[in-house]
């Protein structure tokens, strides 16, 4: 249970990741210096001197409003004045010079080893939704093939599920995930081993869902599906920025993310991936970036069974010629997938690039520094709201060992249900009034407080019956809090005096 000794603890942790998270950045810049960066030659653009000169707290790298808080990164982020400056300059050069091109096989070439993915497999798509059509229409289903899915997908998967549902006569079968204290990792492979029948053909789930923020057990579910010739679909939309996330090691098959959310690129960017080999052991490849050609040691893949059928819908890399990328949905881990899905005439460049600056600026920060940083502010959040309202008033109740399904930034907090029990039955009267109550505590935390957060709709496990969820009429509202490398644990602080000030306490 908790006490005010995990609320120092949580605090005391969340400072000290502050203060490495600042000692990398700091030090990074002390070993390279600008013109040293610059002569790597992998990201001079981002190695302005006025860049450079970010060296204290992050939070004047981001050009937030300084009037206001803003904790909802998980709807989208906010781009570094750095990456900004270049994109305005490389859209001027543009204007100027139409015929410009930028290099975007350079682009995977940088940003994929972030992402523990092979170059030719890192697609920089639009954004999550642009993804999870690309991959789910892409994909060879028949009518009576079956994907098991979950009740808390975001439209941006549903659409396309339901298209492929309706046009091809896909059947849908949903897994009702758990909540709170109620959650499990066993408990969700459960759900989903349950949904399994000889028709099965995909798993398709977000992980974090934007409504609860719990993570699933994504290498376990991936690997169930692998072992199973089933096929896995990630909507890591929260993922690219927050998570250091190693694709070959979580054995999915295809992801979908934003590039725009956490990882705090520009608007419709996306980070997508295509498993494309089966190897387990590491394998090199040339690759040739900026003109210069080097050999890259390529980590192994935990899920090492055939790679699916697979068309590039939405490009115009597509041929009939045998033996092409693709051609007929035919897989060879020697294409060049990410290539053939990003031809898609002439794109932004300039947003191309910004997002491909934002990677670098992550991976020389340190992709798991900040991690730990986001994850232990949400730690110290979820220690004072455990103090407060009750650990189970929390999606994600707190707990000091970090389990895996706690390590996400996004905290779903609900002080509107009976008992502040996130899992609390609601009739169909009390969540209309709980959809009141949370909008007008967002609405008086912005205007009032200056602290901009969101709330969600949420089918949350019903405490009277762990094995079913809230029915449509009688969903709760909980609040959604996101907390990120330019937040400190004062904000975490104000955040929870506003509360008090604005919803139901004890
Ligand atoms: C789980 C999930 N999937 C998809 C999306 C859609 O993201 P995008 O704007 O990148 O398409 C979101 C956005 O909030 C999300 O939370």
């Amino acid at each position: 249970m908790t006490n005010r000794f995990s609320e120092s603890q949580a605090k005391a942790l969340a400072l000290e990741a502050q203060e490495r998270l600042n000692e990398s950045r700091r030090g990074f810049f002390k070993v390279l210096g600008v013109g040293a960066a610059a002569a790597s030659g992998l990201s001079a653009a981002v190695f302005s001197p006025e860049a450079l000169a970010y060296g204290g707290p992050f939070a004047p790298a981001f050009g937030l409003d300084p009037g206001r808080t803003f904790m909802n990164i998980g709807t989208t982020g906010s781009t570094p004045i750095p990456v900004l400056k270049n994109l305005a300059a490389n859209n001027a050069a543009i204007a100027r010079d139409p015929t410009l091109t930028f290099n975007t096989q350079d682009m995977r070439n940088i940003i994929a080893p972030g992402f523990g993915a092979d170059p030719f497999e890192l697609v920089m798509s639009f954004n999550t939704t642009d993804g999870m059509n690309k991959i789910l229409n892409g994909l060879n289903f028949s009518a009576g093939d079956e994907i098991i899915t979950t009740n808390m997908e975001h439209p941006g998967g549903n659409s396309p599920m339901q298209v492929v549902s309706d046009r091809l006569g896909v059947v849908l079968r949903r897994v009702n995930l758990p909540t709170s204290d109620v959650y499990s990792d066993a408990l969700v492979l459960s759900r989903f081993q349950a949904l399994r029948t000889n028709r099965t053909k995909a798993i398709v789930y977000s992980s974090p869902p934007y409504l609860t923020g719990i993570r699933l057990p994504e290498k376990m579910l991936n690997l169930w599906a692998a072992a199973n010739g089933i096929w896995s679909v990630h909507d890591g939309a929260h993922i690219p920025g927050m998570i250091a996330f190693d694709m070959h090691d979580s054995g999915i098959d295809f992801f979908a993310g934003a590039g725009h959310k956490w990882q705090c690129g520009p608007g419709q960017t996306g980070i997508m991936y295509v498993r494309n080999g089966t190897s387990a052991t590491p394998y090199t490849k040339s690759v040739t970036t900026a003109g210069v050609t080097s050999t890259i040691t390529v980590p192994g893949y935990s899920n090492t069974t055939p790679l699916a059928p697979f068309w590039p819908v939405g490009s115009g890399g597509y041929s009939a010629t045998p033996g092409t990328a693709l051609q007929g949905g035919v897989r060879d881990p020697a294409d060049n997938i990410a290539a053939t899905l990003m031809s898609i005439g002439n794109p932004s460049y300039p947003a191309l690039r910004a997002l491909q600056e934002c990677c670098q600026l992550w991976d020389m920060w340190g992709r798991k520094t900040i991690e730990t940083y986001d994850l232990s502010l949400a730690q110290y959040l979820r220690s004072r709201l455990a103090a407060i309202w009750g650990n189970r008033s929390m999606a994600t109740p707190y707990d000091a060992n970090l389990p895996h399904h706690a390590q996400v930034a996004l905290t779903s907090f609900n002080p509107f249900s009976p008992g502040y029990d996130y899992n609390a039955d609601l009739t169909p009267a009390q969540a209309t009034q709980q959809t009141t109550a949370s909008t007008n505590a967002v609405n008086a935390l912005r205007d009032v407080h200056k602290i901009v957060i969101r709330n969600t709709a949420t089918p949350h496990t019903l405490r009277s019956n762990p094995n079913v969820n809230a029915a449509a009429d009688a969903f709760s509202h909980p609040l959604r809090i996101s907390t990120h490398l330019f937040h400190t644990p004062a904000d975490v602080d104000n955040l929870v005096t506003a509360l008090l000030a604005t919803v139901p306490h004890p």
